[in-house]
Parts: C-alpha cells; sequence; structure tokens
C-alpha cells in the first residue's frame, strides 16, 4: 500500500517562510519523519511538491495507476482558490485529509473557506508539523482495515 503527500505552491519554503506562522520545520523533515513512520508499518509514504496547479493536478490523476490508496493533502493557498485540483480529487475517487499548518480559521478571512474540507475524510488545522503525523496515523488506520 502507498500513501501520497501532497503540498502546494511555497511550502517549499517551510523552515524560512514567515517562522511565526509556519515554524522552523522544513519540508524535508517532514518528509522524512513521515516516511519513516510508513515504513514502520510497511507502507510507502511518498511525498511531492509543486508551485504548479497542473502538476498537483497531473500527480493526483496518475494516482490510481501508482495504487496510491490515500491522500494527506496540503494544498496552500490553492485551498482557497482551486476547483481545478479539487476537482481532480473527486475524479480519482481516493480518500483525503486536509491538512495546514496554521489555523486557517484564525486568520485572514479568505483564508476561511477550502475548496477541499466538505470532501475530505477530515481536516487538520493549527497544529503545525504534527497535524501531517496525525494525519498519517489515520491513514495508517484505514489501510489496516479489511
Ligand atoms: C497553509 C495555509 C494557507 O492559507 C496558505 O496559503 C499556505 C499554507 C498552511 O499550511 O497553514 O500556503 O496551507
Amino acid at each position: 500500500p502507498r500513501i501520497l503527500v501532497l503540498h502546494g505552491p511555497n511550502l517549499n519554503l517551510l523552515g524560512t517562510r514567515e517562522p511565526d506562522v509556519y515554524g522552523h520545520t522544513t519540508l524535508a523533515d517532514i518528509h522524512s519523519a513521515m516516511e519513516a513512520r510508513g515504513r514502520a508499518e510497511g507502507v510507502l509514504v511518498e511525498s511531492f511538491q509543486s508551485n504548479h496547479e497542473g502538476q498537483l493536478i497531473d500527480r493526483v490523476q496518475a494516482s490510481p495507476l501508482e495504487e496510491i490508496s490515500f491522500i494527506i493533502l496540503n494544498p496552500a493557498a490553492y485551498a482557497h482558490t482551486s476547483v481545478a485540483l479539487r476537482d481532480a480529487l473527486l475524479a480519482v475517487a481516493i480518500p483525503y485529509v486536509e491538512v495546514h499548518l496554521s489555523n486557517i480559521h484564525a486568520r485572514d478571512t479568505f483564508r476561511h473557506h477550502s475548496y477541499f474540507s466538505d470532501c475530505a475524510a477530515g481536516v487538520i488545522c493549527g497544529l503545525g508539523p504534527y497535524g501531517y503525523l496525525a494525519a498519517l496515523e489515520y491513514a495508517l488506520s484505514q489501510l489496516r482495515k479489511p
């Protein structure tokens, strides 16, 4: 079994980007923690970050062929804008958890709405990098189900 972790625009800058909002943990730190946790459970955790909407959509569309059974998604700013990425997730019908490092409800009003939340298995925001690991535990528990 495989789990895909998808990160949207500007998340490649984690660690140096607005550290008061997003903390000091880098994307590489998050990836290695998640891959290690997956490995311990015999599950391949793949991570992909892109600043380009179309590349994220292509990656989602390729997921069924790659036998991805769960997606953990931080759409970043595309959460608030991308009907196209939402449509891609609905097209492949792979369950996903939406993660945001920051509490989007405690920030600018334009961040309060996400195009992904109503179709997600669940939404985690405001827990920093821990949110990804919490989402991963949920995904692993789902994959263990017969
Ligand atoms: C974010 C929140 C978004 O509003 C923002 O555009 C991001 C990061 C988060 O993880 O807190 O880029 O998704």
